[in-house]
């Protein structure tokens, strides 16, 4: 037999292979598309496959074969995916399909409630607790600091039940992100963080608290931080009516109606430790006073609505 047509049947049983064994069809995950954390929430595959079809799960780095795939997620991730990976019978032809799914977490670390409201914000020199909220015993609850296990010092102690985490005066080194991991049988939990952070925070607004219907008022945010942090606007009370700009830290703002109130929200942002602070203005709007003529009012445009910066729409829409 030639070399050439030993080359020319492989080719040819090579090409058939492809013919008959196509990719999988209709790849399909069912399944819920939100689920809680520590409880398990079957999901299943289905596909058309020349043949018989071969499945394969993958989710946060774990593989699993087979047609069903048990989720239960830790909460550390607010959204989890989840890939099934359908081959035919000859594992030649792969087809996979992803969704992501939307994980609620019940359990949370926040300041207890049982405490001084003074010292529900962490101060240093101060004695601070910090509670595993959504836990009810009897489960096992360890504390963590970032998502190390918890070594306590003499100024912590935890309550015999461990929900609550005590720090009888705060140092600047127990500034950190603190979890509690709930273990109820085989289901853990870890619980959404809490930022301990003593950085000094001071915002400052200017700008008057009364605006006159077609002048423009200017107000200006500031802040100082301990750690980097950045200034946002929030319009907690709607979008301002009149001609209304956002630049940055200053806001302008020609009103057009009289008696309407509004209230400027100035945010210090950190990308990490999320809202340090915030100041708030309720600014009315008052009827123009008579000015000399000519007058050097700047003539209002009602119902002109610019907004430079994309953030500041985003706020808006996340605090609505
Ligand atoms: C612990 O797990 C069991 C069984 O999964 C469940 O019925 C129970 O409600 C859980 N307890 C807590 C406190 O989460
Ligand atoms: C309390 O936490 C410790 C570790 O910090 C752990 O060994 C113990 O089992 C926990 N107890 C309860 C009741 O959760």
């Amino acid at each position: 037999m030639s070399l050439a047509y030993i080359n020319l049947l492989l080719a040819v049983t090579g090409l058939l292979q492809v013919v008959i064994a196509g990719k999988p069809q209709k790849v399909k995950i069912s399944g819920p598309e939100e689920v809680v954390a520590g409880v398990d929430a079957l999901y299943e595959c289905s596909a058309l496959c020349t043949g018989l079809c071969h499945y394969s799960w993958l989710s946060e780095g774990r593989t699993v074969d087979g047609r069903t795939f048990t989720l239960t997620a830790d909460g550390v991730n607010t959204v989890v995916s989840l890939a099934c990976t359908v081959s035919d019978e000859e594992r030649k032809n792969f087809e996979s399909k992803v969704i992501s799914v939307t994980v609620i977490n019940p359990i949370s670390v926040r300041p207890s409630k049982d405490q001084p409201v003074l010292n529900r914000e962490p101060k240093v020199g101060r004695s601070f607790k910090l509670t595993c909220d959504g836990a009810t015993p009897p489960v096992t609850i360890i504390w963590l600091k970032g998502f190390e296990l918890i070594t306590l010092n003499s100024r912590m102690s935890l309550s015999p039940d461990n929900t609550t985490l005590s720090f009888s005066s705060l140092e600047a080194k127990d500034s950190g992100e603190y979890r509690c991991k709930v273990l109820n049988g085989s289901a853990a939990v870890i619980s959404k963080d809490y930022w301990i952070y003593f950085g000094f925070v001071q915002v400052g607004l200017t700008g008057p608290r009364s605006a006159e219907v077609g002048f423009e008022t200017e107000y200006t945010c500031s802040a100082e931080c301990g750690v980097d942090c950045t200034v946002q606007w929030a319009l907690r009370t709607g979008f301002p009516k009149g001609r209304f700009i956002a630049d940055g830290p200053k806001i302008r703002w020609t009103p057009s109606e009289l008696g309407q109130t509004q209230i400027f929200t100035c945010l210090a942002l950190n990308p990490v430790a999320g809202k340090l602070g915030e100041v708030s203005v309720p600014v009315t709007v008052i009827e123009a006073r008579p000015r000399p003529r000519p007058s050097n009012a700047i003539s209002a445009r009602p119902s002109v609505a610019m907004v430079i910066g994309a953030t500041l729409l985003m706020l808006v829409c996340a605090l609505a």
